[in-house]
């Protein structure tokens, strides 16, 4: 393989992928699809839904299938270790598909490939091995510009700064003064964990897909209703993507 695209391709909305992205799409022989025992049937059918559309129709579908993954974890330095060694070894299956492979390849991911994924540190990996290519990124529009805009919010206030981070360090470290805080990758409801009564909270679940549900007020008065309706949807649907931010006011 000589080339390969690292393509964003939205949160979630089909109509969310770029021109840019249509296009690099249509020169791809051969997609690489990684982890898809994770990926939920929705997100896969987003996918397929954009391979049919734009895609060459000769182009191929190699599936990587991940490594299992050491969930068992005490400390911020155990957990880095285990996701540094994880994507070893994801990236070992990754060089091994990319030699086996002619032409332009592809790996689509979710969003955008510079928030919360590890895609571009494997592509790194793989290249460090030594298997010789050239790699593009293509960028996609987040889940954070995503939950921004169905609320219709600035992520920060004038001038300040917004903090973006995952609801196991929320759970450490609160929220900063002075600073808005936009909590991604949080399956447990973190912010039950916070008291402050000047808190205000914007929360989006499945931004841009059908069951797009919002909700939006001060912390401690809309916090319940939160779990409530996660939950709710999480059992009707089987698993769910949410993101948040806090601010105090
Ligand atoms: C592994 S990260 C991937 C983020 C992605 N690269 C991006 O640019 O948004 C997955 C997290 O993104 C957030 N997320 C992604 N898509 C979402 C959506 N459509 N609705 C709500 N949250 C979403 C959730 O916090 C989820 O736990």
């Amino acid at each position: 393989m000589r080339r390969l695209y690292v393509i964003g391709i939205g949160a979630g909305d089909p109509r969310q992928v770029t021109v840019q992205a249509i296009e690099a799409i249509g020169r791809v022989d051969t997609f690489f699809v990684i982890g898809k025992g994770e990926v939920k049937r929705e997100l896969t059918e987003v996918r397929a839904a954009l391979l049919a559309e734009y895609a060459d129709p000769g182009h191929r579908v190699v599936e990587i299938a991940d490594p299992p993954r050491e969930r068992t974890v005490d400390s911020a330095g155990g957990y880095r270790d285990v996701v540094a060694d994880w994507h070893r070894r994801r990236a070992e299956l990754l060089g091994r598909a990319f030699d086996d492979t002619d032409g332009v390849g592809a790996i689509l991911v979710w969003g955008d490939p510079s928030l919360y994924d590890s895609t571009l540190r494997m592509v790194e990996r793989v290249l460090e091995a030594g298997t010789r290519f050239d790699y593009t990124v293509i960028p996609g529009v987040t889940s954070a510009q995503s939950l921004a805009a169905a609320h219709r919010i600035v992520l920060h206030e004038i001038g300040e700064p917004v903090h973006i981070t995952t609801g196991r360090r929320l759970r450490e470290e609160g929220v900063a003064a002075g600073e808005s805080t936009l909590v991604m990758l949080d399956g447990e409801c973190s912010f039950t964990q916070l008291t402050g009564a000047d808190l205000h909270i914007w929360w989006g679940a499945y931004l841009g897909m059908p069951d797009e549900t919002l909700i939006e007020g001060p912390l401690l008065a809309v916090r319940d209703s939160i779990v409530r309706r996660r939950d709710e949807l999480r059992a009707a649907k089987g698993w769910i993507m949410d993101i948040y931010l806090l601010r105090r006011s």
